[in-house]
């Protein structure tokens, strides 16, 4: 339920015959529904629900071509930016995982001061928040009590498979181990770019936390 297959709107795939090989890649891993989510920034992917649909197009017609049948539906991650402000306020509808449920990110670089506040104003608009990776965040590393804050307000969390593996770095792969013990997940993504990813995933050790988080929470069975 987070990927970056749709080709050549994002830092994702390039272009259909690269979303092809990936989207064989994660077939062969088990994957059998695909909900693929192109970044969404007013700074560097000027997205919106035509230029994504545009792309899911082609990728729809490249699959054809090949007489590949699967299921691979569009919504996007939405940054939390000026662009989500606006579209709050002026009512653009946002493209949903399912439901209401919308995928968002913040910057790397720092804490978003007014993240509550948006988060607030979407689900005032009756979207559920989805905080997409949030183990990747090193701001929040030294303070995991904020997780909880977030989580609280009613926003869910979906972790990156690749962040259990050490593939981000350690503190990546810590700070998720914190959100499984503490019940903080709710649901995994690939958040798959292109092939280095692929081959992660293919490496990816079935470690305690995830194993705990199929026993305990079912978070791998969720289905979207
Ligand atoms: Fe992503």
């Amino acid at each position: 339920m987070h990927s970056h297959l749709l080709p050549g709107i994002d830092d994702g795939s390039p272009d259909p015959e690269t979303s092809v090989r990936l989207i064989k890649g994660l077939q062969d891993l088990g994957y059998k529904k695909f909900i693929t989510t192109p970044h969404v920034m007013e700074d560097l992917f000027r997205n919106n629900k035509r230029t994504i649909k545009d792309a899911h197009i082609c990728l729809i017609d490249k699959l054809k071509e090949l007489k590949m049948d699967l299921s691979i539906r569009y919504a996007a991650e939405y940054l939390l930016d000026g662009n989500v402000d606006s579209m709050l306020e002026k009512k653009i509808p946002m493209l949903t995982l399912k439901d209401k449920m919308v995928l968002v990110e913040v910057s790397f670089v720092s804490p978003p001061i007014y993240l509550k506040e948006v988060l607030f104003e979407m689900q005032m608009k009756g979207y559920q928040p989805v905080f997409a990776h949030p183990e990747r965040y090193g701001f929040y590393h030294a303070k995991p009590a904020e997780y909880e804050e977030i989580r609280d307000m009613g926003c869910l969390f979906q972790c990156n498979l690749l962040s259990f593996s050490g593939y981000y770095g350690t503190p990546v792969r810590q700070a998720a181990e914190y959100l499984v013990k503490n019940g903080l997940v709710d649901l995994l993504g690939t958040d798959l770019h292109h092939d280095k990813h692929l081959q992660a995933l293919r490496d990816l050790p079935y470690t305690p936390s995830l194993q705990k988080l199929v026993a305990e929470q079912g978070v791998m069975n969720r289905k979207l």
